[in-house]
């Protein structure tokens, strides 16, 4: 079977020659790639090929890109500010934990509401988290606890949750699964696949290869900011040239 290179017919989020620089080094390198709704496309590569990049300009926080298109919907929408981007359904999540320490979980998820035009009163927006909590799983016993008091897994549940409160279309997670144990991103994968069956695409960077490999309807390898692989999973993690600049050895 060849690469399934080529962009899903009705796209929910295509882009296309996107880039950024910092100084004289090209982080993301004229990266083109489009989802259909409801799929995972798995994102790997090795440190500083640009993943964590792509993400920052395509969302617009922090940064914006230098270059590139962004198509949401059928919609140009590289130039709405992130807040905006956010309203209309693309989420995401950060590889450094972004939850506050000192707010509770529910107060956190109340916190990222905020932010975007979907806030609404207080109750409704408590409504609206404690929603977001239970359809990742967190404990409800758990909700008013600080946040600098939970594990590692609960911390970065809360901070899917805050993606999920916003009811995103696209949800773009970095590294969900790092710091985890086996049996949390066992946990992961249930949610990441629960979220699909919710009707999410989701674009997902990961380290952990044998979750992004199980996930993932398709696979997309960077290097140097480039893409230098897209296709179905089993088939690009055998890709020579994947195997050089990421895997090192032969899977
Ligand atoms: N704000 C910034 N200012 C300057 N250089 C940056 C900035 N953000 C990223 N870079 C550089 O851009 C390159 C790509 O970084 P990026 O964080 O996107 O990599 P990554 O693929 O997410 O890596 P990792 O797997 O380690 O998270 C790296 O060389 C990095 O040092
Ligand atoms: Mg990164």
């Amino acid at each position: 079977m060849p690469p399934i290179s080529s962009p899903p017919l009705g796209a929910i989020l295509a882009v296309s020659g996107v880039t950024k620089s910092f100084g004289a080094l090209r982080a993301v390198d004229n990266v083109s790639f489009a989802m259909a709704p409801g799929e995972i496309l798995g994102i790997a590569g090795p440190n500083g090929s640009g993943k964590s990049t792509l993400f920052n300009a395509i969302t617009r926080i922090p940064f914006d890109m230098d270059a590139g298109i962004v198509v949401f919907e059928g919609r140009q929408v590289q130039n709405l500010p992130a807040h905006r981007l956010a309203a209309l359904g693309l989420a995401r999540t950060f590889q450094r934990e972004t939850v506050f320490p000192s707010l509770s979980a529910v107060d956190n998820v109340i916190v990222a509401i905020e932010q975007t035009k979907r806030g609404g009163s207080l109750r409704r927006n408590v409504l609206l988290a404690e929603q977001a909590l239970d359809i990742v799983g967190f404990p409800a016993t758990l909700h008013n606890w600080r946040a600098a008091a939970l594990p590692v897994f609960l911390r970065k549940l809360v901070m899917i949750a805050g993606a999920i409160a916003l009811d995103p279309k696209v949800l773009l997670l970095d590294e969900p699964a790092s710091s985890l144990t086996p049996d949390e991103i066992d946990r992961l994968r249930a949610l990441i696949r629960q979220l699909r069956e919710m009707g999410l695409a989701i674009l997902l960077i990961e380290h952990v290869l044998e979750l992004l490999t199980g996930v993932s309807d398709r696979l997309m390898v960077l290097d140097q900011g480039r893409v230098i692989a897209l296709g179905e999973p089993a088939q690009v993690v055998r890709d020579p040239q994947v195997v050089e600049a990421y895997l090192g050895v032969a899977p």
